[in-house]
């Protein structure tokens, strides 16, 4: 007998069985993924995620947390209270979210449901979805198996995914049964969180308008960047500047090659593409997703500002991740810059503390380097594209000792400009001030 089964053992799935269980729960999670199931069950990890290993290990050892691929041992064999869905909602061909993944785990969670289930979504999935999932279930059921639908959206982010869960800012649950989100609040009451209780479709437009309107900050910050470019202005003490007021905050103004990742872009182009599905032209919306598409092409104008012609070039990109602490590369920018390169006939060579396994299959051609310094070996210039904390505390001098030409283009905003050029580099920022003629 366990208390949850959690579907879809991914970045979100297994944090969340793996804090679920830490909290005392006996928890089963599942995957499809049978690859994924057998590492899990052999003590490897199948992501990089910070804190994540020790949390897994430390449950498994205590019986509270089992994996498994089969539907009928999760649900008929361990008889959960709660079942959580947590399976990918990747964007589909017109920028839609993709509920293949959904549809398929709620029919396999219907058909060997053989008690009451209390069904959540932790998914990030359109308005609407919560209802469409009930009526899955009412028609795959056998008899009339007692269930209810709880929306409950997830906010932990990669790379500080179980400090997330476990300090969250609020929880979210929404269904057209109270009773049912009152239980699901119960899971949550230790973490002492704020728990907003509604219906099931405001549950799910909170998370894309929590995501639309992050996204929002980060393009809004970066037309900041290049009008600040244009007049001298240094964006990053704008930012500092304006995020002193109580009203704006100093979080998600970072100017820098836009925002990536698994959940940003898919998120933004889903929400847009409810809004016009439902007849409304969502204006703001399209700008967020033009800028951000902009900072990428940003940085091959700006290396050809001082290379010229990028044909035959050696450009090495620093960080592969879409951000630090994670092996994460989905729509990473690196991946888009990459391609803009190799397209202008540029030689490009990358480094990433841990995403680079990924990186060669994502990015063919790609030469990899061992580390900083064998990354900058023989660059014409090089490229900050993910911020980790390493490369605050590289040996610049060495890095720059080892370039054929002294180009750093700082797409984090990570170093110092005036060291920077104190040490000899030609170093860009993203909006810091550069009078126009420099560009
Ligand atoms: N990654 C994040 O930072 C994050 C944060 C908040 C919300 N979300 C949302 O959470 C959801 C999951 O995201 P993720 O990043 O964990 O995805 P993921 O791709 O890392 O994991 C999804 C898992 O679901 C499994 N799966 C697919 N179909 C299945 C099925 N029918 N039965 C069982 N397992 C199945 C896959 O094998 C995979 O292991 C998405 O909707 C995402 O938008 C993600």
């Amino acid at each position: 007998m366990k208390d949850i089964c959690v579907v879809g053992t991914g970045y979100v799935g297994l944090v969340t069985g793996a804090c679920f269980a830490d909290l005392g729960n006996d928890v089963v999670c599942l995957d499809i993924d049978e690859n994924k199931i057998e590492r899990l069950s052999t003590g490897q990890m199948p992501i990089y995620e910070p804190g994540l290993e020790e949390v897994v290990r430390r449950n498994v050892a205590a019986g509270r947390l089992s994996f498994t691929t089969s539907y009928e041992e999760a649900i008929k064999t361990n008889q959960p209270h709660f079942l959580f869905i947590a399976v990918g909602t990747p964007e589909g061909v017109d920028g839609e979210a993709d509920l293949k993944y959904v549809r398929m785990a709620a029919e396999s969670i219907a058909e060997v449901m053989d008690h009451p289930l209390i069904i959540v979504n932790k998914s990030t999935v359109p308005v609407g979805t919560g209802d469409w999932v009930a009526d899955i279930i009412n028609r795959h059921r056998n008899g009339d198996v007692g269930f209810a639908v709880v929306s409950n959206p997830e906010f932990l982010r990669e790379g500080s995914a179980i400090n997330d869960f476990l300090y969250p800012d609020r929880i979210v649950l929404g269904s057209l049964k109270r009773d049912a989100a009152e239980s699901v609040a119960q899971l949550y009451l230790s973490l002492r969180a704020p728990i907003i209780v509604t219906d099931l479709r405001t549950a799910e437009m909170i998370k894309y308008a929590s995501n639309a309107y992050l996204a929002n900050r980060i393009s809004f910050i970066n037309e900041i960047a290049a009008i600040c470019e244009q007049l001298g202005a240094d964006v990053k003490e704008v930012a500092v500047g304006m995020g002193y007021d109580k009203r704006i905050g100093h979080h998600f103004l970072d100017a820098g090659l836009g925002y990536g990742g698994s959940c940003f872009p898919k998120d933004v182009k889903a929400l847009a593409h409810m809004a016009s599905i439902h007849g409304r032209h969502p204006q703001l919306l399209r700008a967020v997703m033009e800028i951000n598409k902009d900072q990428r092409l940003r940085v091959i104008q700006k290396l050809r500002n001082q290379l010229g012609k990028l044909q035959d070039r050696t450009i090495g990109l620093l960080g592969l991740a879409f951000k630090p602490n994670t092996d994460d590369l989905r729509e990473a920018p690196s991946v888009e810059i990459a391609h803009l390169l190799q397209n202008e006939g540029a030689h490009v060579k990358g480094y990433d503390p841990v995403a680079m396994p990924l990186a060669e299959r994502l990015i063919p051609g790609i030469e990899l380097a061992k580390d900083a310094y064998d990354l900058a070996r023989g660059c014409d210039a090089i490229v900050v594209v993910t911020e980790w904390n390493e490369f605050k505390h590289l040996d610049l001098a060495k890095v720059k000792a080892l370039m054929r030409q002294p180009i750093l283009l700082d797409g984090r905003n990570v170093y110092d400009a005036e060291q920077m050029k104190s040490l000899g580099f030609q170093y860009r920022g993203m909006g810091r001030g550069y009078p126009t003629a420099e560009e």
